[in-house]
């Protein structure tokens, strides 16, 4: 097992009628500005029960972040952190609200330069507003890590930063509150959540067997509560193991001391800038692709993934190995989710090009050992046909 650092500092409160302990949560004193999306907060009540719970609180709003958080808007939301001078900033919504929330923190504060350069240049976030979250979409596990993602379309960018100033203080997490997402908002939510174990899992062998059996658990209960999840809309039990996990997926805990492997998600950020995939979309016509190409390399933790996951017995190693990946791709096509380009009538060929050019620009070296350069990106995605 590799040297690690943990620290997760962020407090869960999980449950039903959780957003209405708000009030004893965000700090006892100052301004509040809520950082919230589109419609569905006040359509599914769940913005009324967060005003309930701060009614005698000072609180504004930033609303109208989209999904893919886009720099400008966000640029906006300082503004008006800058004019209202919040205390506290507390998003409600799924991870474009969490990350977007994470900038703006990050950006208010800013003072070494043009505020992009947090994405641009990775510049270090010396100091950020504090903030809060109430998740409404379990997938990216945003509320209990310390990352963000940010568009900017003018640059044909998506960028990935992180800082330890940027763990939300709390996360609430009320499985109720997912009773009114679309069916396709829960189907990404669930690969999103696979994905991240998958990258964290899916790479060689460090003696890490807490580790191991740990990201299993995860995938596990995935496979048992995802198509429940889908099939019911108030499965209480089913919602609430799908958030759980789609947030140890992505907390910290399944890295600890191993290797990872996060060029999916590498390469699906280039397809939704391109493409405007959603991010679930994006990664899951990438990942079965990837798993082919690299399996030499991944030979040995694909082969436990087939046997303690798919419980495939076959004593044909590379038999076993090609029935796990398809297994995967069965798994996200049954949960609705799409597994190759061509089912959006994108051609493969001139995607592969797009995402080629994008991480030449990067000198981008993806994979667990750095193996994956722009050319290899491009033979994944030009065979997810
Ligand atoms: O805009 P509204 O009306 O709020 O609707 C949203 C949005 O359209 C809707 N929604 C959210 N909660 C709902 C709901 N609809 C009905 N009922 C509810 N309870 O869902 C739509 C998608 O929301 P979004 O926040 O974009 O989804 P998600 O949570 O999948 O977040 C995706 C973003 O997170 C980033 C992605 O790249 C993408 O930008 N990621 C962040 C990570 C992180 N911070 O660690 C890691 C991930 O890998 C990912 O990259
Ligand atoms: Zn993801």
């Amino acid at each position: 097992m590799r040297n690690f650092d943990y620290h997760n500092p962020t407090k869960v409160v999980f449950g039903k009628g959780t957003i209405s302990r708000l009030k004893n949560l965000v700090p006892p004193r100052g301004k509040i500005m809520l950082v919230t999306g589109g419609e569905s907060i006040r359509k599914n009540g769940v913005h009324d029960q967060v005003m309930d719970s701060l009614k005698k609180r000072e609180v504004v709003e930033f609303s109208g972040i989209a999904p893919n958080p886009e720099y400008d808007v966000l640029m906006q939301a300082v503004d008006m952190v800058k004019k209202e001078e919040p205390s506290f900033l507390l998003a409600v919504g799924g991870g474009s609200i969490m990350d977007g929330t994470k900038f703006i923190a990050a950006a208010s504060k800013y003072t070494a330069g043009d505020p992009w350069e947090i994405c641009s240049k990775l510049a270090k976030v010396t100091d950020a507003l504090p903030l809060g979250v109430v998740v409404t979409l379990p997938a990216t596990g945003s509320e209990t890590n310390n990352i963000g993602v940010v568009s900017r379309k003018a640059e044909e960018k998506k960028i990935v930063f992180h800082a330890d100033k940027l763990f939300p203080r709390f996360a609430v997490m009320d499985p109720e509150v997912t009773y009114s997402l679309p069916d396709n908002q829960v189907r990404n939510g669930v690969v999103d959540a696979f994905i991240h174990v998958l990258e964290q899992y899916l790479t060689y062998p460090v003696q890490a067997p807490l580790q191991d059996r740990q990201a299993e658990a995860v995938l596990l209960t995935l496979l048992e509560v995802g198509p429940k999840t889908l099939a019911q809309k108030q499965d209480y039990d089913a919602r609430a193991g799908f958030m759980w996990c789609a947030n140890q997926a992505l907390n910290g805990l399944l890295k600890c001391g191993v290797p990872t492997d996060f060029a999916t998600h590498r390469i699906g950020h280039e397809l939704t800038v391109h493409y405007g995939l959603a991010h679930g979309e994006a990664i899951a016509v990438v990942l079965c692709w990837l798993l082919r190409h690299q399996r030499e390399n991944k030979q040995d933790k694909l082969l436990q993934y087939a046997r303690r996951i798919w419980m495939i017995e076959d004593k044909d190693e590379e038999l076993a190995v090609n029935r796990a990946i398809a297994e995967t791709e069965c798994f996200f096509n049954e949960m609705g989710m799409p597994t190759r380009l061509t089912d959006y009538g994108i051609d493969p060929a001139e995607a592969a090009e797009t995402v080629r050019k994008g991480l030449e620009r990067d000198q981008a070296k993806l994979g667990e050992r750095g193996l994956i350069g722009p050319e290899d990106a491009a033979d994944i995605v030009r065979a997810s046909v």
